[in-house]
């Protein structure tokens, strides 16, 4: 532990640098390795973007309703769409809640710190704005040394959802966040790269038996070799079990198109068209995720990809599926809803 910390304190001086250039632009939140700076910005009820080992968070104080507020402000996010509370530690979470039944404590004892949501019955201390009125809470322990460090320092918890505008695609750069959010974060915790780049699988406990709500981090095998067989729920719908979880999401600008590469570029010969390929680069230019068709390597590449892909000059962008076992079953997830709109309004 002692080690992972100093490397990813190394990482946070370099990126602070790069923050550092950014701010020169004329972007006004300063960004930074800092864990002082956030605790005191959080503790005076202010917005702070930080690392996780998934995609960067914009947190507030959970225990706060004005803070929290914020939040819902910032991205544009409407307060149906309930927050994930962060904690440092299983006792913490214990106290947040009202049951940790045997299966959650076994995935909390074996994934946490680590890429996994746990959605409980919760207590009346959190208020009601958190869980937009539900009787359950999402809560996690994430994975990331500056972010533990900083929850360590605190004397309450943090809600947290993807730092970016409500409906586009996750952070996982400290930059990613300045870029969308010039003004209205008070401190941005930069911990570089996010290792695993996609957001937590979310595994709720709301009626007793194990239910994965949204596909994510933590690949549904890990969770099944843990607790047994667990039901995924029904995706595609427009009224989710977990109520962000909407048709369209984590979606580019740009209209994008799933499917078959040669097939779509063939149907598609007059606009400029840019690729996101799962492993090979074929003729046409774009992004690949993984060379060697690396799941994990794919999943930590996606949000960034698409990202550029997106600020590029193209006017399409086309994609390919990832093999759905794993982490592609959450890469294959997100990139359906990235191009949800993309299938109504991109073939005009
Ligand atoms: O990896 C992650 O989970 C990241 C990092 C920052 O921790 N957070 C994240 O938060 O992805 P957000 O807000 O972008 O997604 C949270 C999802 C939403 O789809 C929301 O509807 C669902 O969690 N959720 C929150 N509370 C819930 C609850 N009580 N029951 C069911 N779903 C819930
Ligand atoms: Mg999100």
């Amino acid at each position: 532990m002692e080690l992972r910390s100093k490397a990813a304190y190394e990482m946070t001086c370099q990126n602070a640098t790069f923050a550092a250039e950014f701010i020169m632009y004329g972007d006004k939140t300063q960004s930074g390795g800092d864990i002082n700076r956030a605790a005191e910005a959080l503790r005076s009820g202010g917005l702070v973007a930080l690392p996780t080992e998934t995609v960067y968070g914009l947190a507030a104080n959970a225990l706060n309703p004005e803070a929290v507020l914020k939040i819902f402000e910032l991205k544009k996010r409407p307060a149906f769409d309930p927050l994930i509370v962060h904690v440092p530690s299983l006792d913490a979470a214990r106290s947040f809640v009202k049951a940790f039944p045997e299966g959650a404590e076994r995935l909390a004892e074996r994934f946490w710190p680590g890429p996994l949501t746990l959605v409980l019955p919760k207590r009346q201390l959190i208020p009601d704005l958190v869980t937009s009125g539900l009787d359950t809470l999402a809560i996690r322990i994430p994975n990331h040394p500056l972010s533990l460090s900083l929850l360590r320092e605190l004397d309450f918890p943090l809600a947290a959802p993807s730092a970016n505008p409500f409906g586009y695609l996750s952070p996982t750069e400290a930059a990613h966040v300045a870029s969308r959010f010039p003004e209205g974060i008070d401190y941005i915790l930069d911990g570089g790269p996010c290792e695993v780049g996609l957001e937590s699988t979310i595994v709720s406990f709301a009626t007793g038996e194990a239910c994965i709500l949204r596909p994510g981090g933590l690949e549904a095998e890990a969770i099944r070799d843990c607790v047994g067989e667990v039901k995924i729920a029904e995706q595609s719908s427009s009224k989710p079990d977990a109520p962000g979880m909407l048709s369209s999401h984590y979606a580019p600008r740009t209209p994008m198109l799933l499917g078959d590469l040669d097939e779509l570029i063939k149907e598609h010969p007059h606009r400029k068209v840019a690729a996101l390929h799962f492993c090979r680069k074929g003729e046409i230019p774009g992004e690949v995720l993984s060379a060697r068709g690396d799941l994990r390597e794919a999943a930590k590449n996606l949000f960034a990809a698409l990202r550029r892909l997106d600020e590029s000059d193209a006017e399409l962008i086309i994609a390919e599926y990832a093999p759905n076992e794993g982490l592609g079953l959450a890469i294959n997830d997100r990139l359906k809803r990235a191009a949800y709109r993309g299938e109504s309004e991109a073939g005009k």
